[in-house]
């Protein structure tokens, strides 16, 4: 399990150095996700926002090949306990207004867990209650090496959070 140091300010870091380090926090993090819960994923490019959101779903039971929406915008995979995952990645869009039109909201509030690239910028489309992952390069400055931030937003993730390290 990859090194991780909990604060008060309902913040947990992750020390990555792995594919399967980041999985493995993605994995923590899918076995507290319910439908209607949106998960904000945030980084530089290549920093791995995909690649957790894969592993979110492998974990929520999707089977089926999840696949970067960049160009599509909009994937959609059927999960397990009845839930269903909605990946989009907003990297490509120019205005928050833009993200009406893409119907994400079709994707919150339902049986659907909805993960978002690139979301940071159109948060506050996505109402109080949210988790943002922040993924970013090293430290070390090596070619696996990720920092994941994993950030409760909303009264709600503040306690939900606490689950996501090991032993409680
Ligand atoms: N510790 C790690 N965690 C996640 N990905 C890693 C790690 N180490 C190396 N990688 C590699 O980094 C790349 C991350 O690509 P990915 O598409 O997930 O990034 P992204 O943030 O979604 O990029 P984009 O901004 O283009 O959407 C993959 O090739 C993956 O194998
Ligand atoms: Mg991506």
């Amino acid at each position: 399990m990859p090194n991780s140091s909990d604060s008060s300010d309902g913040v947990t870091t992750f020390v990555s150095a792995s594919v399967a380090d980041t999985a493995a926090v993605a994995r923590r993090v899918a076995a507290l996700l319910l439908a209607g819960d949106v998960v904000l994923l945030d980084g530089p490019l290549g920093a791995g926002k995909t690649t957790f959101a894969r592993e979110v779903a492998v974990g929520l039971g999707v089977t089926a090949a999840v696949t970067s929406p960049t160009y599509t915008l909009v994937h959609e995979y059927e999960a397990s306990r009845g839930l269903a995952v909605a990946h989009a990645d907003l990297y490509r869009l120019e205005t928050v207004a833009e993200i009406d039109d893409i119907g994400l909201e079709e994707f919150t509030g339902g049986r659907h867990v909805l993960l978002v690239e690139w979301g940071a910028a159109a948060a506050a489309a996505f109402g109080p209650e949210r988790l943002e992952v922040v993924m970013a390069y090293g430290p070390p400055e090596s070619p696996g090496q990720r920092t994941i931030e994993l950030r409760a937003v909303g009264p709600g993730w503040g306690s939900r959070l606490a689950g996501v390290e090991g032993g409680r």
